[in-house]
């Protein structure tokens, strides 16, 4: 994605969408974002990601993030395929629109900004088509995460979700997440972190795991509770095989 970079300050475009015009920045406020892109209207894995996304709303609002999505396709087509993606989910709505915005990127100058293009994939006219790009952008406007997928492989929005329960925890505690981590489960201290102050920090104790080299470094933490809130599955846990740390 040449250009933006983690950190940086998302560019605030206006752009014609579903539900009107917009300015970016406008359109988050003080919420979390998350805009993903699809290669056209009217395509088999676009439709169920976007299904699936819509499916998916009532968490991404819990979790106060303002969804959006993009294709280079005109508001017409847009709308009409918005019917199709209700019908797919077996839904029906009285305005026919989807839970979240689409963007109209007709002439792709949003995707080549954002560098979303993927030259592998063509459309009939041999131009190329959106990739899968995913960016989330935190309440001060900073692109926190990238993704990018080709257009032949759809994306998961289960882990979208858990991406952003990590980010946000993370955001306001000085922990990070291991693989495959989820809500409630114990959390890592990072490595930057000196003994004493991790001991101070999370009362709730710090176990490290025994390995061969014997350094501390896997070091866990149960889930600090107040950054739960949304997610809490009552599912604390250790690691197998930890110790509580002196
Ligand atoms: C699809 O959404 O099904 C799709 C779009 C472009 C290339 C391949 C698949």
């Amino acid at each position: 994605m040449p250009g933006l970079l983690l950190g940086d300050v998302f560019p605030d475009f206006e752009a014609e969408t579903t539900v009107g015009k917009i300015k970016f920045h406008d359109f988050l406020g003080d919420s979390w974002g998350i805009l993903f892109s699809h290669p056209r209207d009217y395509t088999p894995v676009c439709t169920t990601e976007l299904g699936r996304a819509a499916k998916l709303s009532s968490e991404f609002s819990k979790r106060n993030v303002r969804m959006i999505a993009l294709s280079i396709d005109c508001l017409e087509d847009h709308y009409g395929w918005s019917k199709d993606i209700l019908a797919y989910n077996c839904e029906s709505s009285e305005t026919n629109l989807l839970p979240f915005p689409i963007i109209a990127d007709r002439n792709r100058e949003l995707a080549i900004t954002l560098g979303m293009l993927d030259p592998e994939e063509k459309d009939s006219d041999g131009m190329p088509v959106t990739a899968r790009c995913v960016f989330i952008i935190g309440p001060d406007k900073k692109l926190k995460l990238s993704i990018l997928y080709p257009a032949t492989t759809g994306r998961n929005f289960d882990e979208l979700l858990r991406v952003i329960d990590s980010l946000q925890l993370t955001a306001g505690v000085r922990v990070a997440t291991p693989a495959d981590w989820k809500p409630g489960v114990c959390v890592m201290v990072p490595p930057s972190m000196p003994e004493e102050e991790a001991a101070s920090m999370f009362p709730a104790g710090v176990f490290s795991k025994e390995l061969p080299s014997g350094r501390k470094y896997l070091r866990y933490t149960p889930q600090p509770k107040d950054q739960s809130k949304h997610t809490d599955t009552g599912n604390s846990q250790t690691e197998p095989g930890t110790t509580s740390q002196p």
